[in-house]
Formats: C-alpha cells, sequence, structure tokens
C-alpha cells in the first residue's frame, strides 16, 4: 500500500511538471507573439482577431492545467489584454498637430473639418489664400485650433515655409497629410508635355517636398506621413497618363520611405479613395493644359468627401499601411489588376471610354 502511494506521488509530480512545462512554452509563445504585434505598433493584425487569438489562448490553457496555473495565465492575459482593448481609446488625434495640403477644397476640407473635430491642431495649406480665410474663419468659430498658409507645394520654397510655420505656431509636428493633387484628361498622343511635368510638380514633388521638410519632426515625434493617392496608383488608366504617373511615382516614393522607417516609428499610409465627389475633375488638364471646367462623370453618384475623411482619421489613429476605398472601382479593380492585368486593362479601357466626350472613344 505504502508502495503504491511512494510511486504514484513521482507520477503525479511529473504530470504537473509535463503540464507546467507546456504552460511555460504557450506563455513564452504567447509574450513572443504580443511583442510582435506591439513592435509593428498593431498594423498587422486588428484588435478583434487579437482578442481572438487570445481567447483561444485561454481555452488552450484551460484544457490540460491545473486551476492554479490557469489563474496565473488568465491574469497575465487581462493584463496583455488591456492594452489591446483600450489600444483604441489611448490613440486619438486629439492635441495631435496635423499638416493638411489641398486643403481648400474637396477631401482636403473634409478632413480639416473631420480632424478638426477630433480636436486636432491643424495647418491648412493651398494656393487659394481667399477660400483658406473662409475656412480658417469657420474652423476658428467652430472652436478648432486653426492656421492657414498660402502654399503652392509645386514650390520647394512654399512647402518649407508651411512647415517652419506650422513648428513655429505649435511647436511639433506629429501628422502630414499630403493630400494636394491636380488631374487631367487627354491621351498621351495629343497632350502638351508641360500637362505631364505640372502634374508631376504637384502631385509627386508636392509631395516629395512636404515630406522632406516635415521628416524631421515627424521622426522626433514618431508620426505619420498619409499620401493621399488614387486607384490611378495602382492602375494605369487611359487619358490619364500623367496623372496615373504621378500617383504611381507617390507610392514608390512612400514604399521606399516606409521600408527605410522600419525601425525609426515613423507611419507611412497610402490612401486611395475611389471616385469622390470633388472639384478635381472640373480642375482636370485638358490636352493644351487648361482646366476642362466640367465633369465628365455623375458626382451625385459617388462618395462624398466626408466620407473619405472618415475612413481617413481612421486609418490614421489605427496606423494602417493602405487604405482603399470604394468596392467595384476600388478593392477588386486593385486585386483584379493584381492577378488578372489583362483583364483589368480591358475593364477599364471600356470604363473609361464610356466617360462623355472620352478622348479614346
Ligand atoms: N475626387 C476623386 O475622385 C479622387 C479620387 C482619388 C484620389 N483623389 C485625390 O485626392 C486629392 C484631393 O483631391 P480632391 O478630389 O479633393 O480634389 P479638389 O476638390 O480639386 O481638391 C484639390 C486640392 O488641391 C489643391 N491644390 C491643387 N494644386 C495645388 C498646388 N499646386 N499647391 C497646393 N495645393 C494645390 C487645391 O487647392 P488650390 O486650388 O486652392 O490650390 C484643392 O484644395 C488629390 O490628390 C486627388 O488626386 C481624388
Amino acid at each position: 500500500m505504502s508502495e503504491q502511494k511512494y510511486s504514484a506521488q513521482p507520477c503525479n509530480l511529473y504530470r504537473q511538471m509535463v503540464l507546467f512545462d507546456n504552460f511555460v512554452a504557450k506563455l513564452k509563445f504567447f509574450i513572443e507573439v504580443l511583442l510582435y504585434f506591439e513592435r509593428f505598433k498593431c498594423n498587422i493584425i486588428s484588435n478583434r482577431y487579437k482578442l481572438l487569438f487570445f481567447r483561444i489562448f485561454s481555452d488552450t490553457i484551460k484544457l490540460n492545467t491545473p486551476t492554479g496555473i490557469y489563474a496565473q495565465a488568465f491574469s497575465a492575459l487581462l493584463k496583455n489584454c488591456h492594452f489591446c482593448i483600450f489600444y483604441r481609446k489611448t490613440r486619438s488625434m486629439k492635441d495631435k498637430v496635423i499638416i493638411i495640403t489641398g486643403a481648400s477644397s474637396g477631401i482636403g476640407l473634409a478632413c480639416a473639418r473631420e480632424f478638426g473635430a477630433h480636436g486636432a491642431k491643424i495647418s491648412l495649406a493651398a494656393r487659394n489664400a481667399g477660400k483658406l480665410q473662409e475656412i480658417e474663419t469657420e474652423l476658428a468659430a467652430a472652436g478648432h485650433e486653426v492656421m492657414v498658409t498660402t502654399t503652392d507645394v509645386s514650390r520647394e520654397e512654399d512647402c518649407k515655409n508651411l512647415v517652419m510655420k506650422t513648428i513655429a505656431r505649435f511647436g511639433r509636428l506629429d501628422i502630414l497629410v499630403n493630400n494636394a493633387g491636380i488631374s487631367m484628361r487627354a491621351l498621351f498622343k495629343d497632350v502638351d508635355l508641360e500637362v505631364l511635368k505640372q502634374l508631376m510638380n504637384v502631385n509627386f514633388w508636392g509631395t516629395v517636398y512636404c515630406t522632406k521638410y516635415a521628416l524631421p519632426y515627424l521622426l522626433e515625434s514618431k508620426g505619420s506621413v498619409v499620401g493621399v493617392s488614387s486607384i490611378a496608383g495602382f492602375i494605369g488608366l487611359p487619358g490619364r497618363t500623367g496623372y496615373s504617373a504621378s500617383k504611381f511615382a507617390m507610392h514608390g516614393f512612400l514604399h521606399a520611405l516606409r521600408t527605410e522607417n522600419l525601425k525609426t516609428g515613423l507611419h507611412v499610409l497610402i490612401a486611395a479613395p475611389g471616385f469622390t465627389a470633388s472639384n478635381v475633375r472640373k480642375s482636370a488638364l485638358d490636352a493644351g493644359g487648361k482646366q476642362q471646367g466640367e465633369t465628365p462623370r455623375a458626382e451625385e453618384k459617388m462618395m462624398r468627401a466626408e466620407e473619405v475623411a472618415r475612413h481617413l482619421a481612421k486609418a490614421i489613429i489605427k496606423r494602417k499601411h493602405s487604405l482603399i476605398l470604394t468596392f467595384k472601382e476600388g478593392k477588386l479593380a486593385v486585386f483584379l489588376n493584381k492577378f488578372w492585368p489583362d483583364l483589368m486593362a480591358k475593364l477599364s479601357y471600356n470604363h473609361m471610354a464610356k466617360e462623355p466626350d472620352s478622348p479614346f472613344n
């Protein structure tokens, strides 16, 4: 009897040790995954999946762990879950200093109103001084901290001045939204090359200049660089050679900048709104470089700039790398282009050819 009791003890102890070993191995794995999430600032997996992972993890522990060890695991779990559950609440735009270029109309103006409502301090830039003044008055009356600087982003000096004035007023910079942009509509065989140069100067060089002068302050704040690009930055759109080229160039620049800063804490977001109701098609340049003055598309059926601004605010707060809006002409088009580029070329040709007065109809 006593012999039996004696032999059962090491067996029990051995089982406990195996369980403990399992537990330690799982806990180690769990902590490693957590550190992984932390290191990449939670960009890779959304909070919903993280919580699901924690739940699965706690269930596996429960199955084969004595209550005492389970309790320990659970408290560790809660401690780490705390970070996850409150992640959204701790990150916000409140008191963040944000520069928005192209803020006198459309998406930029909607962002100014949205980010202001989040409690951000906003510095707005565009060429139209009169419109900027009106917007400053409107936002200041709504109780937002706002400043405006007349800026042509295709001029390096203007971009430097914009950043310096923002730093002089607010003392820091957290987010730069490179939104200023122009479009075009003409076949390459007909277009004046000056049009393409102008598009590159505003859309691409404007982004480069502003980012260059803002970067030291953004590195200091571990802030965000945002590029408001387009689906035309993923898919070459017919009749928009200069526009697509400038947005593809933005993508290359921002991708490389993100990789270069993998370990500095800088966040880079490339946002591609689908068709959005705005002034962009009216101010698009024709073959000779004149603004076409009217839109060839039904603006009232498009996504509203306010919706884009809401998505942008969320993506910046969550430090996402990429934001593609609209389904059919956005996410689906980018997906099809990746795997069936020839099919996508035919689809986008036919789609754009349907526009009234399409240059390649
Ligand atoms: N609307 C769409 O369907 C759509 C879709 C995808 C991407 N996007 C992108 O979204 C961004 C915003 O466009 P939006 O649709 O809001 O068009 P928008 O209403 O025409 O706004 C464009 C803004 O850019 C500013 N801008 C133009 N040239 C500038 C320059 N040289 N320097 C400084 N600011 C300049 C304009 O202001 P001033 O004239 O006062 O300078 C205006 O505030 C653009 O980058 C565009 O490519 C738009």
